[in-house]
């Protein structure tokens, strides 16, 4: 019957690009429309999927902007937007997926979203673990500071590693991937809540609220005398011009974002940059996908983790789509605790 095989379809749609400056709830909206709960006849080897949960990334804010050259795409005014999620298969037209089966990755900020290109996706096989971590420490994320930390920062027992935006997504699982090898880890974030957390929960050795140091070169001598031998560079702007000051001879900085200049207009500039020749510095900006190869090598190692209790994961959960939004913003202004993500439905 008709009614069987449609449903209502929430949307989040992006109303108009934003430029700069920090993106507001009614830059999108929301939209209901319906959906046929089938893949189109004629299309083939695509798969129809029910969102689970959605990922609030900051890369996200980048494709808000009309880009042009850009390794990403800018989204569709009037289109939902897209990014990474979690998302049970409908509807297949794909000999590698079948009604029932768990994806996550690229999908749309909707109900249900039908995918013509499931080669962006991974299929889900340990359902024993809590399904929202494929939003982040299984994920995006978690690959993000498994290939940061261990292919780009090139890590040694007994190193002193910072890392910034520490409570975050990505940043919580650096710290605490640096804690099992051994190396000494400071983090900083932005409020005593985030603080607490850094020490009691992830294991940081030492942590502070960058938000109230007036010196930040200051903090990093308090928390690393003898210099930073890692930084996982999350933020940029003054934060790095501090910590290349402080770099160690033959430190290394993964740079992996910089949060802080996302909504500028213009990017600040870099004033210490000379401190990497005579400490002979190694900074390598990476992107996650080219690691994805490793998204095995990387499932192997960190589901012993989890359930053995080394690892732990924070997530902050917005419910529904229609708090989807401000979730996405709230990263801009340190809102989120821990991964942040939004519920869309839990089966
Ligand atoms: N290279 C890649 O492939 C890749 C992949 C994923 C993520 N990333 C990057 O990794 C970084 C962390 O991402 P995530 O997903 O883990 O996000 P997240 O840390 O969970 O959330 C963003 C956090 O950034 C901090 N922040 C926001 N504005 C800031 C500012 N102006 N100055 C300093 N800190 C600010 C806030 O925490 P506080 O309260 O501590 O300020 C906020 O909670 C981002 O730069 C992101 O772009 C890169």
């Amino acid at each position: 019957m008709a009614g069987e095989e449609s449903a209502r379809n929430k949307q989040v749609v992006l109303k108009n690009h934003v430029s700069a400056g920090l993106p507001k709830e009614s830059d999108m909206e929301i939209k209901e429309s319906s959906i046929q709960l089938k893949v189109p006849e004629a299309t083939k080897d695509a798969i129809l999927v029910k969102n689970l949960y959605l990922s609030c990334d900051p890369y996200m804010r980048n494709r808000m902007k009309k880009l042009e050259g850009s390794y990403v795409a800018s989204f569709q005014i009037g289109s939902p937007i897209s990014g990474y999620g979690v998302a049970k298969v409908v509807d297949s037209t794909h000999p590698g997926y079948k009604k029932g089966d768990l994806v996550w990755g690229m999908t749309g900020w909707e109900e249900y979203t039908l995918i013509t290109a499931p080669e962006v996706l991974f299929k889900i096989q340990h359902t024993d673990v809590p399904l929202t971590y494929y939003t982040g420490l299984l994920g995006m994320a978690g690959m993000t500071a498994y290939a940061g930390f261990y292919e780009v920062c090139s890590p040694k027992k007994g190193e002193y590693v910072y890392v910034s935006a520490a409570s975050g997504a990505v940043g919580q699982l650096v710290g605490q991937f640096a804690k099992l090898l051994g190396c000494y880890v400071v983090g900083s974030a932005g409020s005593k809540e985030k603080i607490d957390l850094l020490k009691n929960k992830f294991g940081f050795d030492a942590a502070f609220n960058y938000k109230e140091e007036p010196d930040l070169d200051a903090a990093l001598k308090r928390c690393f005398p003898e210099g930073i031998d890692i930084y996982f560079e999350n933020v940029g702007g003054k934060m790095l011009d501090a910590v290349l000051a402080n770099m160690r001879v033959h430190g290394r900085i993964a740079a992996c974002g910089m949060i802080s200049q996302y909504n500028n207009e213009q990017l600040d500039a870099v004033h210490n940059l000379m401190y990497i020749v005579p400490k002979r510095v190694r900074m390598q900006g990476f992107i996650v996908s080219d690691f994805y190869h490793l998204y095995p090598k990387y499932l192997e190692t960190i589901i012993p983790h989890i359930k053995e209790g080394k690892i732990t994961y924070v997530e902050d959960k917005a419910e529904g789509l229609e708090n989807a939004p401000a979730a996405l913003i709230g990263l801009f202004t340190g809102r989120n605790v821990g991964k942040q993500l939004v519920v869309v439905s839990h089966d």
